[in-house]
């Protein structure tokens, strides 16, 4: 039987092989050339399913573009100083790092080279679904790609630790099953976290990190690694308060908890467990740098001398000012993107924050220097009219 479509090409594997695990099902369901969520469709911004920090606003672009030119000197000042982005998605990210280089270090702007990689083609970018570089000196930047990673799902029945795998109902359609782990890696990583599930908590795991670390080490010679996504450290994550999990799915700005509708047709993600990601990124050779909530990471590097800017413009519309003000509230809610987490890890820098203002831990900009002019938003964010809010998860399962 020859598979048409995401549907079918999972049925063809379990009728071949029995229920598969939840990692192949996602990856199927995202990846799969012949109609994977990612391989196919338009998924971010107004015509998509979702927002990302890129789409809201050009201000995200442009502090951090201001956060890389301090890492550029840091560094040094390398020539050229490459900054390479898996995950790259619509490319909106890597275009306003560079229209908003100059405003940062004009000598900064002239060093920078920016690519950005993913599975699907990227305008002016590399499709692949890893990093094809070697001797890099700059920063691997990765905003919300390590949520799109497929992972593995476990429960504890009986006492014992199970995994979730995908089958078949009766009339075709998909179901969950609950069997023996598929790999012992699964005790071992909750073993090596200190974790133990209760009866009935539901959890995932991603084995992804520590290839997707390698990856990035073998790339990257001297520099930085930034992540960007909503995540919790190990004990909070696989706290009983989450014991239904962190998977999400999103599909026409809406969010359900069933991964099971329409394959190939809506996105499912997860929220990242931050503690293996470390460990993950220590063991290929990285040391840590800081973190910060993406509020206070944006925050430190100018974010609020930015809203002052669009408050007090003249000239423009109240609707343009109220709509890019919306969108940049936006980026620092609290209850939700604000409260996703920058991670920066590095190799052959120094292991401290001092001239990274996104990790400086204070409230905003050291005052006294120059005024900022914003960038507003441009026909590739957020649109100004009526929009579709953000399909941010609510407080509720903030909390949860
Ligand atoms: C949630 S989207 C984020 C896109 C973009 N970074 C942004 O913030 O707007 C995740 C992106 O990661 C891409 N992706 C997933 N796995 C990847 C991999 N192994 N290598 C490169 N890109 C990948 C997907 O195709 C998708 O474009």
């Amino acid at each position: 039987m020859k598979a048409v479509d995401v549907g079918g090409e999972l049925r063809r594997r379990i009728v071949e092989r029995g229920p598969i695990t939840f990692a192949e099902f996602m990856d199927v369901v995202l990846y799969w050339p012949n109609g994977g969520y990612y391989s196919t469709r338009a998924a971010l911004g107004a015509q998509g399913d979702f927002y990302t920090a890129p789409l809201t606003h050009p201000v995200f672009g442009a502090l951090l573009a201001a956060q890389l030119a301090q890492m550029w000197r840091v560094m040094g000042s390398p020539q050229p100083f490459w900054v390479l982005e898996p995950g790259a998605g619509t490319g909106t990210l890597g275009r306003d790092i560079a229209r908003y280089a100059a405003g940062a270090d004009p000598a900064f702007a002239a060093a920078l080279r920016h690519v950005g990689v993913d599975v699907r083609a990227v305008a002016g970018g590399v499709r692949s679904d890893h990093l094809p570089f070697r001797g890099v000196r700059g920063v691997v930047l990765a905003n919300e790609l390590l949520d799109a990673m497929p992972v593995h799902r476990v429960t504890v029945a009986g006492g014992e630790l199970r995994e979730l795998f995908v089958g078949l109902d009766g009339g075709g359609g998909f179901e969950e099953r609950v069997g023996e782990p598929s790999t012992p890696a699964l005790a071992q990583r909750l073993d090596a976290l200190g974790v133990e599930l209760a009866e009935g908590h539901r959890a995932e795991i991603n084995l992804g990190l520590d290839a997707w670390c390698l990856d990035v080490a073998d790339a990257l010679d001297e520099g930085y690694v930034l992540v960007i996504d909503y995540g919790h450290e190990a004990a909070a994550y696989y706290d009983a308060a989450r014991r239904a999990g962190t998977l999400r799915c999103y599909a026409g700005h809406t969010l359900n908890m069933d991964p099971y509708r329409d394959p190939g047709a809506q996105d499912i993600s997860v929220h990242v467990e931050l503690t293996s990601l470390r460990k993950a990124a220590e063991a290929a050779g990285f040391s840590f740098v800081g973190s910060a909530s993406q509020a206070g990471f944006l925050r430190g590097l100018g974010f609020e001398e930015y809203r002052a800017d669009v408050v007090a413009r003249r000239g423009i519309a109240p609707r343009v000012r109220t709509a890019n003000l919306r969108a940049l509230d936006t980026l620092v809610a609290p209850d939700g993107m604000g409260a996703f987490c920058v991670l920066a890890f590095g190799v052959g820098v120094p292991a401290a924050r001092e001239g990274l203002d996104g990790f400086a831990a204070r409230a905003s900009r050291t005052p006294g220097g120059p005024r900022l002019s914003a960038p507003l938003a441009t026909a590739e964010h957020m649109p100004l009219g009526p929009a579709p809010e953000p399909a941010m998860p609510t407080w509720e399962e903030l909390t949860r």
